[in-house]
């Protein structure tokens, strides 16, 4: 069995209720969103954010309708922000096969974003859960702040490892927050476990970018997504910006001289990828991501012994080291 499959069997049944749901709400009667969305729901992701929801609310409670509600909109909201990320960063493939701005065009792809994020508001009004509409709303506002600062520092190329974490805190870790925030919500009212929660999903949030930033450098071939892409794109992640840090005066030219190029070769990309490896880039940002790691299994460790925690522990660690 995956581990993935090991870490979902206290909510199996939950899980196969929410791809009802999250099927259901992917559908159109607009022949072109049709085909699309079908597209997209044939190449599933790892849903990892609506297991996240339902093993959280198990933790804290008994599972409801509700929690149904969360994780379907969040897995929504999820899939928008990679079909609009993908336009962003001019990602040429997704979960192994074509994204869609690169099979169809960006039009279409910002419009079929519009499309799944308005599905996921709707399902939330439909059932009256306004609580995790705002819950979620936030999430959503930070992860376009987030977009939009990586923007503006790749522009810049002046971005430090406070600034990082800033950006990935929004893009990333606010909807994972808010996965572990409405899990808790959809069964408890009580505050402090309301916030220990979102900083439980905070925690794992950030060090889930940080080994997909991670990934961006290790040619595992496994990502569906194309490696060192981030360095195409200017996006200097944790282990180059670790790397420059530290490097020589003229090794830093000589790499900031590539990331500046606007059209990059696969060699200059792979120039880049060693001197990050050579010089302990990876290992760095690893040792940052395992701390994020053990802060949120510290505040799982406050929980009693049940199969939700288990699993939740085992997610935490397949965060850190899935190759995927
Ligand atoms: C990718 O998320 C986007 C990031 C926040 C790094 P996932 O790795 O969860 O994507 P899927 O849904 O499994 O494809
Ligand atoms: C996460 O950042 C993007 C979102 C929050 C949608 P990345 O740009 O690194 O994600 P991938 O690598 O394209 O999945
Ligand atoms: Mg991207
Ligand atoms: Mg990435």
């Amino acid at each position: 069995m995956s581990v993935l499959a090991e870490i979902k069997k206290p909510v199996e049944k939950e899980m196969a209720e929410f791809e009802v749901y999250f099927n259901k709400t992917m559908k159109s009667n607009i022949p072109l969103l049709k085909i699309i969305l079908n597209y997209v729901l044939r190449r599933k992701g790892k849903q990892m954010r609506p297991l996240l929801v339902l093993l959280t609310a198990g933790l804290n409670g008994k599972i409801t309708e509700s929690a149904y509600v969360a994780a379907t909109l969040i897995e929504l909201l999820h899939t928008t922000s990679l079909v609009h990320d993908d336009v962003v960063d001019e990602a040429e493939e997704r979960r192994g096969a074509l994204t869609i701005h690169a099979l169809w065009n960006s039009k279409i792809a910002v419009l079929v974003g519009d499309y799944m994020l308005s599905k996921g508001l709707l399902i939330s009004v439909e059932k009256s859960r306004y609580d995790m509409l705002e819950i979620v709303s936030e999430a959503v506002k930070a992860m376009t702040e987030g977009e939009l600062l990586q923007l503006q520092k790749a522009r810049k190329l002046n971005i430090t490892e406070i600034d990082y974490y800033k950006i990935i805190i929004s893009k990333t870790a606010a909807l994972i927050s808010a996965c572990t925030a409405t899990g808790a919500k959809s069964v408890t009212e009580d505050q402090d476990t309301l916030q220990l929660m979102k900083d439980f999903g905070e925690n794992i949030g950030i060090a889930f970018q940080i080994r997909d930033d991670i990934l961006d450098y290790e040619s595992n071939g496994l990502t569906g997504k194309i490696v060192g892409n981030d360095i195409k794109e200017r996006k200097i992640t944790l282990p180059l910006i670790y790397s420059l840090e530290m490097a020589s005066g003229s090794d830093k030219r000589r790499i900031m001289s590539i990331v500046k190029k606007k059209k990059k070769t696969k060699d200059e990309i792979d120039e880049v990828i060693r001197y990050v490896i050579s010089s302990g880039g990876l290992e760095y940002a690893e040792t940052r991501m395992n701390g994020y790691r053990d802060k949120a299994l510290a505040i799982l460790d406050s929980y009693p012994d049940s199969d939700y925690k288990t699993s939740l522990k085992k997610f935490v660690y397949f965060t850190t080291s899935r190759n995927n």
